[in-house]
């Protein structure tokens, strides 16, 4: 995909995701990696309502080239890419379900979720918290390049997830996975519940290797 299909495909999305609820306010933001430097949606935007020419355009660095001023999470989106080379897409929700969990105390901070479903599996597989710090804060940015090296899937503590793609269609999916695995876990909660077994997991990490 071209430049200019890339920021149509970032506003498609972001409106897809806004439509079912999963984006609300101005909370959330995209990336797509270029040739050279990455597509941002610009801050305080609407993920339902973006102006595909007003994307920021950063440059290898991170430094404005072109569009509006850019999400105060750009540096979470470059740690993401710099530990993920194989990465060419990033979204950052606020979704409900993934937050609730996000502000659950006694989770496991290298696998949040536990096994209940395949697509868990497949798509977020193993969830690591990163612990809270401010919105936009560099802290934040530096903890989650911590864990990125690790998993493409990762929840900011009492703020919301953080997902990597091959693609960004990949990524969106993954990300939808999570909300729904999120949805699920809070379902179940105080009920006895049929996990995955390890030689499931394993099965499934051999059939669809990330
Ligand atoms: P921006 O509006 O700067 O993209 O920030 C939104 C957000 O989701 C903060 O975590």
């Amino acid at each position: 995909m071209n430049e200019n299909q890339l920021r149509e495909q970032i506003a498609e999305l972001g409106k897809s995701l806004y439509d079912r609820g999963l984006a609300h306010g101005s909370a959330g933001n995209i990336s797509v990696k270029l040739a050279e430097g990455y597509l941002l949606t610009p801050t305080n935007s609407c993920l339902g309502r973006l102006d595909p020419a007003k994307i920021s355009r950063l440059d290898g660095n991170g430094k404005r080239v072109s569009g509006d001023a850019p999400s105060k999470e750009a540096f979470l989106h470059l740690g993401m890419y710099g530990e993920r080379p194989t990465s060419a897409a990033v979204v950052h929700l606020h979704s409900l379900h993934a937050v609730a969990v996000s502000c659950l105390d006694g989770l496991n901070p290298d696998d949040v979720f536990p096994p209940i479903t395949a697509y868990a599996v497949m798509q977020v597989g193993r969830l690591a918290l990163a612990p809270y710090y401010a919105p936009g804060d560099t802290a934040l940015a530096e903890a989650v390049r911590k864990l990125a090296g690790k998993h493409h899937a990762i929840l900011l503590a009492n703020h919301g997830p953080v997902v990597a793609g091959a693609s960004l269609s990949a990524a969106v999916y993954a990300i939808e996975e999570l909300e729904q695995t999120a949805r699920l876990m809070l379902l179940l909660q105080n009920q006895s519940t049929r996990l995955l077994t390890a030689a499931q997991i394993a099965d499934l990490n051999r059939r669809f290797p990330t």
